[in-house]
Formats: C-alpha cells, sequence, structure tokens
C-alpha cells in the first residue's frame, strides 16, 4: 500500500499543468492543511508498519532458512495468545487514532465562519457561472476572491436548458477538495485562501464529452484589488468603440450574441451562456481551455463545438472571418480598466 501511496503521490506531484503547481502537500488554506496533515499521519502510520512487515519477514527469512544437510520439517508451534492480542490490538489502536484525527478534521472543516462571504456557484454544460449576492456581481469560468477573507460556496447544477441536468463536481485541489454539484439540491462548501495567485480549478465528475475541458480559474487578489474589481464590475460600461472594426463588432455581438451571453449595465441580461462583462480582462476562454487570446477567441466563435466536444454554443460558419475579427476585437475591449492578472503566481 505504501508503493502504491507513493505513485499516487508521484502522480499528483507530476499533474503541472502549463505552470500550475497542483499540490495538495503545499495547502493555501485551513481546511488542505487538516487534510494534508491527515494524509501525512496515515503515510506515518504505513511507513511504520511497512519498515516493521518487512524487517520481520527478512529476519525470518534469513534466520530459518533451511541450512547445509537439514532435512525434514522444523518443529511446528500453534497459537500464540499473547503475540495474536499484541497483532490485534496494535492495529486496532492505528485505526482509532487515524479515527479520531479524521472526525476532528471532519468537524474542523464543516465549521463555517460566520464572517463568510457567500457566492453561488452553478455548473453548466461545460462552464462555471458564480453570482456573489452580497456585491451583486455576476461572473463566470473565473472567480475572482479576496484574500484572507473565508468564502462559503453554494454549489447546485444547471437544470435548465436544452440539456439533460447531470452531476458535476466543484474541485479547486490547492483550495479545497472535491463538492459535487447536483440538480436541484444546494451543497455547500467553504474556504478562506490565503495567498494571492491564479488557481486552477476542474469539474471532478464525469459529466459528458468535455468534462476533462469543464475548468475554471480562482483569482485571489488583495482586498483592495478586489474592491476595485467589484466597483468596476458594478459600474461596467461597453467602453465606446475605438474604431470601426469594434463598432461592428458590438453590433454583431448586440444582434447574435445577446440570446445567451449577459454584460452588465446593458439590456442584454441573459444567463443562458456564460457572462462576458469584462471578458478582456479574462485570462482564459472556453471555461479555461485556451488562454483568452484574439486569434483564439475568433476562432471559439466561429465553431466553439470545433475546440469543445459537446459545447451548446453553436458554430456560425456563415459568419465571415472578418466579422468574427469585429466580435472577437469588441468582447477584448470589454475591461474593467486597471486590473491584470496575468502576474499572479499559479497554483
Ligand atoms: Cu462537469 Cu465534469
Amino acid at each position: 500500500s505504501l508503493v502504491w501511496a507513493i505513485l499516487l503521490l508521484g502522480v499528483a506531484f507530476a499533474l503541472g499543468d502549463g505552470g500550475y503547481n497542483i499540490n495538495i502537500l503545499d495547502p493555501a488554506t485551513s481546511n488542505n492543511r487538516e487534510v494534508s496533515k491527515l494524509l501525512w499521519w496515515v503515510m506515518g502510520f504505513a511507513a511504520v508498519i511497512f519498515v516493521v512487515v518487512i524487517g520481520a519477514m527478512t529476519y525470518i527469512v534469513l534466520k530459518f532458512k533451511k541450512r547445509g544437510n537439514e532435512v525434514g520439517e522444523p518443529p511446528q508451534f500453534h497459537g500464540n495468545d499473547r503475540l495474536e492480542i499484541t497483532w490485534t490490538l496494535i492495529p486496532f489502536l492505528i485505526v482509532c487514532v487515524i479515527f479520531g484525527l479524521t472526525a476532528r478534521g471532519m468537524f474542523e472543516i464543516s465549521q463555517v465562519p460566520p464572517d463568510a462571504m457567500p457566492v453561488k456557484v452553478t455548473a453548466h454544460l461545460f462552464w462555471w457561472d458564480f453570482e456573489y449576492p452580497e456585491q451583486g456581481i455576476r461572473t463566470s469560468n473565473e472567480l475572482i476572491l479576496p484574500v484572507n477573507r473565508p468564502v462559503n460556496f453554494e454549489i447546485t447544477s444547471n437544470e435548465a436548458g436544452p440539456a439533460k441536468p447531470v452531476i458535476h463536481s466543484f474541485r479547486v485541489a490547492s483550495l479545497a477538495g472535491t463538492q459535487d454539484a447536483i440538480p436541484g439540491i444546494v451543497t455547500t462548501r467553504w474556504f478562506k485562501p490565503e495567498k494571492e495567485g491564479v488557481y486552477y480549478g476542474q469539474c471532478a465528475e464525469l459529466c459528458g464529452a468535455s468534462h476533462s475541458n469543464m475548468r475554471f480559474r480562482v483569482i485571489v487578489v488583495s482586498q483592495a484589488e478586489f474592491d476595485r474589481f467589484v466597483q468596476g464590475a458594478k459600474a461596467f460600461q461597453p467602453p465606446a468603440p475605438t474604431d470601426a472594426a469594434v463598432a461592428k463588432g458590438q453590433q454583431l455581438f448586440n444582434a447574435q450574441c445577446t440570446a445567451c451571453h449577459a454584460i452588465n449595465n446593458t439590456q442584454h441580461q441573459s444567463k443562458i451562456g456564460p457572462d462576458l462583462t469584462f471578458f478582456g480582462n479574462r485570462l482564459t476562454l472556453g471555461a479555461g481551455i485556451w488562454n483568452n487570446t484574439p486569434e483564439r477567441l475568433e476562432a471559439w466563435i466561429k465553431n466553439s463545438p470545433g475546440m469543445k466536444p459537446g459545447s451548446l454554443m453553436p458554430p456560425f460558419p456563415q459568419l465571415s472571418a472578418e466579422d468574427a475579427r469585429s466580435i472577437a476585437a469588441y468582447l477584448e475591449s470589454l475591461k474593467v480598466e486597471g486590473l491584470d492578472f496575468s502576474k499572479l503566481p499559479k497554483f
């Protein structure tokens, strides 16, 4: 079992993705600290058991091996009460200790701090929607949070829409374990991020063709930066087009895209697809699978299911390359000024 544990740890360490340091042994929340502490306890017991068992085996094999011209069976012994009680009692005590530590950890993790900021998480096929009821704002696929403030997530899965509702799972490895997103049910999980940075999130429940492409980012910033973001998002206005392409893009977007996509402080408030209010500040597109560049965005607008199997955004083969480029230019212009998340460390 130790060999397996080491192999699994190796896999966990190797899972760096695009410079992300996804590592449950370098916890950035008190909850993950509890979990990694527990892991070390279990690993410690496993290591001791490994050494004792392999040591005893080696000793017995060497000491009692057949020597010279010995013949026949060695003397046979049956039953040893003291030995049997010892080897039953020790594992029982170990299990009791691990049970106690686990129960304590579970209790710690389940206590939601009273000052936790609520965030509503809705899992869709195949993207994530985040609402901040206290601040009255919404984001999609990239969740911005203030450092050192506990956050309580109310997690569910979208029941509306053309596809059958399915179970997803909210997981940000460096911040918290998994929490299922279940249609018609609200589950909760809380954590307090302690380090500024960009954290890699991933759907952790097989949900369909693009389960592995259902990613997100949690961007943890200082309180001042967070306040700037909230102000900017609330008061957001699509900037006046700087050139003809952006103006054309705005026109096309308003005509074609707003059946599903919303932008703050405009008449377009559909919640069918991801919110695009400050799309220009996003690091990624397609729910965390591509870097947000105008070229990728243009390709995405023309044929999103080609870039992400099962994407519910229809392809637009009739859209000219120029028009797709205009829409991309308009979306990239949607920015809360002064925010840049690209320099933050990645976890
Ligand atoms: Cu959603 Cu897997």
